[in-house]
C-alpha cells in the first residue's frame, strides 16, 4: 500500500507530497484498499464459523471510513449514544449493532432500545435495573449481554487493559450469573449474548483462549440453568505491528476461539476488531518546520503534535516514520516533537531518518486507528483533514477545521 516511486512515497496510486500540496498538512490519508484487504483477511481467518465482525467504530469513526466497512457486510460495535448516531448514519443495520460501555446514560439505552440494536452490552447491576426500567416504559423488550470480566491479564499496556478485576470493566461470574437469572425472569429484558474484552493491542493468543475458556464455563452454566444464548462475543483487542514488529496471529486466534466454542456449533461468534481494521491502512502527513539541536537531543519540530497523534504521548507507542522523499543515508538519530507545549509533545523518539530540512514531509504509520479519532483542539490548535485513497483518486473525507471551528459554541 505504501511504496516508494521515483524516490517518492506513493499510497496505492497517489503520490502523497500531491495530496499533502493539495489539502495541506498534518493530513491523514487511508488506503481504501488496505481497509478492505484488512477486512478480507479477517473475514477469511473466521470463515469456519458463523462470525459477525463488528467494526469498534472508536478506532476511526470517519462516516466513510464506516460505510465501506458497513458496506463488507460487517455490524458495529459501539460506546456511546455519538457513535451509535454515526453508526447508522454509516449504513450498519441496526441488528447488527452492539453498544458496550460502563457509563451509558439513560437517554442512550433509550436510544438503543428504540433503534432495536442486536444487544445492549451490560457492564454493571445497576445498568440492568435502568434499561429494565427504560425498556418498561417503551412497552419493549431488550435484548442483552453481560460484559464478563474474566480475570485475564492480557498482557499489553496497562491503559488498554480490560479483563481484570483491578479495571471498572464488566462484573465478575457471581454478579453475571445473578444477572442472568434476572434476566430470564424479566418481561423487558431478553438475555440473547454474553460478551468479554480483556485489552488492546493484544498481540498473543493465549490471553484470549483462557478468557474464552472463562466464557464457555459461564456459558455450560447458563445452559444448566436452563438459559441458552445467541452468541458470544468475544471482543476486539487483536493487536497490529507497530515499531516492534509484533501482530496477532489472526488464523491462529480464529482457531482457538472456535475451539472453545466447539460445543456450540449453532451460536454465532461476534469478534469487535478496530484497530486491526484501519490501524495500517492511515498516515499521518506532517511537515517539517525547524531543525533544533540542543546539547543533548537532535529534534525536528514538525507541524502537527500529540494535539493530532495522542499515542506515543498517552502510550508510549512507536509508530515507524517515513521521510516522503526517498533516499539518503538513515543516519541521524532524531526526536520528532510537535507544536503543543507540553514535554510529552512527540511523535516519535530516536527515529532513524536522512537530513531532513524545513518543508520536508514525514509520513507517521500505521495511524489509521486511535489518531483522528484520538486528536483534539489542544492549544487551540484546528483538527487536521482527513482524505481516503482510492486507486489512483484522493477524496476529502473530512475538512481541515478552521480558527472559527475553535470557538464555535462559546457564549
Ligand atoms: N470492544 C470494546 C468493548 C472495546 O473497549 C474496544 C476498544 C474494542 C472492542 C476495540 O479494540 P481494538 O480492536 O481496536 O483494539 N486508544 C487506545 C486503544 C483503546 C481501545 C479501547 N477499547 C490506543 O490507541 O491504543
Amino acid at each position: 500500500m505504501l511504496t516508494y516511486r521515483r524516490g517518492r512515497l506513493f499510497m496505492d496510486q497517489v503520490a502523497l507530497a500531491e495530496a499533502a500540496g493539495r489539502f495541506g498538512t498534518p493530513l491523514y490519508a487511508y488506503s481504501k484498499r488496505a481497509v478492505l484487504e484488512a477486512f478480507g483477511r479477517l473475514e477469511g481467518a473466521f470463515s469456519r464459523r458463523k462470525t459477525l465482525i463488528c467494526y469498534a467504530l472508536k478506532a476511526n469513526p470517519n462516516r466513510r471510513i464506516a460505510a465501506l466497512l458497513a458496506g463488507c457486510g460487517a455490524g458495529a460495535e459501539v460506546v456511546s449514544g455519538g457513535e451509535l448516531r454515526r453508526a447508522l448514519a454509516a449504513g450498519f443495520s441496526p441488528g447488527k449493532i452492539v453498544f458496550s460501555g460502563v457509563g451509558k446514560t439513560e437517554e442512550e439505552l433509550r436510544l438503543a432500545v428504540r433503534e432495536g440494536i442486536l444487544a445492549v452490552i451490560l457492564e454493571s447491576e445497576p445498568e440492568m435495573g435502568l434499561l429494565e426500567d427504560v425498556a418498561r416504559r417503551l412497552g419493549r423488550r431488550a435484548p442483552v449481554a453481560v460484559r464478563l470480566n474474566p480475570g485475564v491479564d492480557a498482557g499489553t499496556h496497562a491503559y488498554v487493559t480490560t479483563g481484570t478485576a483491578s479495571t471498572k470493566f464488566g462484573v465478575d461470574k457471581v454478579s453475571a450469573l445473578r444477572m442472568y437469572r434476572k434476566a430470564a425472569a424479566s418481561r423487558h429484558l431478553a438475555a440473547t449474548g454474553i460478551h468479554c474484552h480483556i485489552g488492546s493491542q493484544v498481540t498473543s493468543v493465549e490471553p484470549y483462549r483462557r478468557a474464552a475458556a472463562v466464557v464457555a464455563a459461564l456459558v455450560r452454566d447458563l445452559e444448566g440453568r436452563g438459559i441458552t444464548l445467541d452468541f458470544a462475543d468475544l471482543g476486539g483487542g487483536m493487536g497490529v505491528a507497530y515499531a516492534d514488529g509484533l501482530a496477532m496471529d489472526l488464523p491462529e486466534l480464529a482457531r482457538a476461539l472456535e475451539e472453545t466454542l466447539s460445543r456450540w456449533p449453532n451460536m454465532r461468534l461476534v469478534i469487535e476488531p478496530g484497530r486491526l481494521l484501519t490501524a495500517e491502512a492511515g498516515v499521518l502527513l506532517t511537515t517539517v518546520l525547524y531543525r533544533k539541536k540542543t546539547a543533548k537531543r537532535d529534534f525536528l519540530v514538525v507541524d502537527a503534535g500529540m494535539s493530532d497523534l495522542i499515542r506515543p504521548a498517552l502510550y508510549g507507542a512507536a509508530h515507524p516514520v517515513w521521510p516522503e522523499r526517498e533516499g539518503g543515508e538513515k543516519t541521524n538519530l532524531v526526536d520528532i516533537v510537535g507544536p503543543v507545549c507540553e514535554a510529552a509533545d512527540h511523535l516519535a523518539k530516536g527515529a532513524r531518518l536522512p537530513d531532513c530540512a524545513a518543508g520536508d514531509i514525514l509520513a507517521v504509520l500505521k495511524t489509521g486507528a486511535y489518531g483522528f479519532s484520538m486528536s483534539s483542539q489542544y492549544n487551540s490548535r484546528p483538527r487536521a483533514a482527513e482524505v481516503l485513497v482510492d486507486g489512483g483518486k484522493v477524496l476529502l473525507i473530512r475538512r481541515r477545521e478552521v480558527l472559527a471551528d475553535l470557538v464555535r459554541g462559546e457564549l
